[in-house]
C-alpha cells in the first residue's frame, strides 16, 4: 500500500470478483437490452458492472475502452487489467463477442481506433456508458495536460475522515480552489470528452437509431456537499449533466437519447481518494446493509438497466432530467440515520456504528485481495494477457 494506493492486484482474485458479478446478473434473470454496446472505462468499477450487464444480462457485444498498466517485470498489472482478461475469458466461454482497447479514452488515436473496430465488426452501437473517472486529461485539441482537483469552492471546508487503513478518525481542512482549478477539474470530469465521442461516433455513422448514451454522475447527501456536489468536482458533474442535454438534442437525428444517471456512493479506487466520502460510506454502509437494501456497484447497474434504461416503461427522470438509482441512498429514513450518527464518529466508536470493516473489505477486494475461496499462498502466473484486446 501507499497511500489510498494499493500497489499490487491478484488475478484470481480479481478473476473471482468478475465471476460473482457475472453470476449476480445471470441470476437475476435476461435484460430486454441492448445487443452492441461500447464502454468507456469499462475495466473497474462502474464501468465493468456496465459491460457485465450488457454481456450477461442481454447478450450483448461489447467494445471496452479503458486505460490500465499491463504486467511489466518484478511488477503485477493494475487490477482493471486483470478484470478484462477475466471479462474476456468469460465472454468468449459463452460465445460472446467482446474486444477492447486499452489507452487514452481523451485522446482522438483512442477514439478513432474505436471508430474503425466498431466499423469492422460491429457496423453500429445502441449504447455509449461513459464511465471514465481520471484524475487528469491531455486536452486532444489544445494538447493542455488538465489536473482535476477534489476541493470545496469560496471557503476552507473543514470536517471528519476517516483513513481507512487505520480507522484514525480525524478532522481534516481542505482550503478552497482557485478559478483555475474549477476549470481544470470541469475540463477533466465534465461532459467535453463525452460530447467529443458522440460527435466522433454521429460523423461516422456508428450509432444505430435510436442508441443510447449514458454518463455517471453523484449528489450525496448535504454532509459531503462543500468536498462533493457544491465542490470542484460537483462543478464538473453539473457540467456532465447540462451535457446530457445538448448530446441528446444531437441524438434525436437518429432518434436516439442521452441521459445522466445519478449513482449511489461506493467504495472504489476513485471515491476512496476523496476526503470525507470514505467516513460517509462507512456509515452508510452500516444503515444500508441493516435496512437490507445495501447494493455494490454490480446491484446498481443491473438495476439500472433491468428497471430503468430497458423496462416496459418510460425512462422515469427527477426534474433535472436525471436517472435516479441513488434513490435507496438518499432515503430519508437513511439520510436521517447517517446524520444522527455522523456527530457520534471517532476512531473508537467508528468500528461499531459504522461499516469499517466492509469498507476495508471492499477495497482491497478492488485489488483482489481478501477474497474468499482465493488461497493466495499458491504462485500465480501475473503475466496474463488480455484476449481480444485490439
Ligand atoms: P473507477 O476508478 O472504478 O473506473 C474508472 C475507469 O476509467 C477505469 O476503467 C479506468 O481504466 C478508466 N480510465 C481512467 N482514465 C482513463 C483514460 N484516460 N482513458 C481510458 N480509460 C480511462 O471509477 P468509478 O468509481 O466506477 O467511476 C466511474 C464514474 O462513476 C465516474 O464518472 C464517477 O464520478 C461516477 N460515480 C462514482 C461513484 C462512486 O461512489 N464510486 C458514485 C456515483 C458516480
Amino acid at each position: 500500500m501507499r497511500g489510498f494506493i494499493c500497489l499490487t492486484a491478484h488475478p484470481d482474485g480479481c478473476e473471482k470478483n468478475v465471476v460473482d458479478q457475472i453470476e449476480y446478473v445471470k441470476s437475476k434473470g435476461p435484460i430486454a437490452g441492448p445487443k452492441k454496446v461500447l464502454v468507456i472505462g469499462a475495466s473497474t468499477g462502474f464501468g465493468l458492472a456496465s459491460r457485465i450487464t450488457a454481456a450477461f444480462g442481454s447478450e450483448a457485444a461489447t467494445i471496452g475502452v479503458f486505460f490500465e498498466k499491463p504486467p511489466a517485470e518484478g511488477k503485477t498489472a493494475t487490477p482493471g487489467w486483470y478484470n478484462s482478461a477475466a471479462f474476456q475469458k468469460h465472454a468468449e466461454a459463452a460465445g460472446l463477442y467482446a474486444k477492447s482497447i486499452n489507452g487514452d479514452a481523451f485522446s482522438n488515436e483512442v477514439k478513432q481506433k474505436t471508430i474503425d473496430l466498431i466499423k469492422a465488426d460491429l457496423g453500429q452501437i445502441d449504447l455509449v456508458i461513459y464511465s471514465l473517472a481520471s484524475p487528469v486529461r491531455q486536452h486532444p485539441v489544445t494538447g493542455v495536460l488538465h489536473r482535476s482537483v477534489l476541493k470545496p469552492v469560496g471557503n476552507a471546508y473543514t470536517n471528519k475522515t476517516v483513513d481507512f487503513h487505520t480507522g484514525i478518525v480525524s478532522s481534516i481542512t481542505i482550503e478552497p480552489c482557485n478559478e483555475e482549478d474549477i476549470v481544470n477539474t470541469v475540463a477533466v470530469m465534465g461532459g467535453e470528452d463525452w460530447e467529443m465521442w458522440i460527435d466522433a461516433m454521429l460523423a461516422a455513422d456508428v450509432l444505430a437509431p435510436n442508441a443510447l448514451t449514458l454518463a455517471y454522475s453523484y449528489i450525496g447527501p448535504s454532509l459531503t456537499e462543500a468536498v462533493y456536489r457544491k465542490g470542484t468536482i460537483g462543478r464538473a458533474k453539473d457540467h456532465l449533466e447540462a451535457t446530457s442535454f445538448k448530446i441528446a438534442d444531437k441524438l434525436k437525428s437518429i432518434h436516439g437519447n442521452a441521459f445522466v444517471s445519478v449513482n449511489k456512493a461506493l467504495v472504489t479506487q476513485a471515491s476512496s481518494a476523496i476526503p470525507v466520502i470514505p467516513l460517509y460510506i462507512s456509515l452508510l454502509y452500516k444503515v444500508m446493509k441493516k435496512e437490507g437494501n445495501h447494493e455494490g456497484c454490480i446491484e446498481q447497474i443491473q438495476r439500472l438497466f433491468k428497471d430503468r434504461l430497458y423496462s416496459n416503461h418510460e425512462i422515469s427522470v427527477d426534474e433535472k432530467g436525471r436517472i435516479r438509482i441513488d434513490d435507496w441512498e438518499m432515503k430519508e429514513t437513511v439520510q436521517k440515520q447517517v446524520s444522527e450518527l455522523w456527530p457520534q464518529a471517532t476512531t473508537e466508536s467508528l468500528p461499531s456504528i459504522g461499516d469499517l470493516k466492509g469498507y476495508k473489505y471492499e477495497f482491497l477486494s478492488l485489488f483482489g485481495f481478501g477474497l474468499d475461496g482465493i488461497d493466495y499462498s499458491v504462485d500465480v502466473d501475473e503475466n496474463l494477457p488480455i484476449t481480444g484486446l485490439v
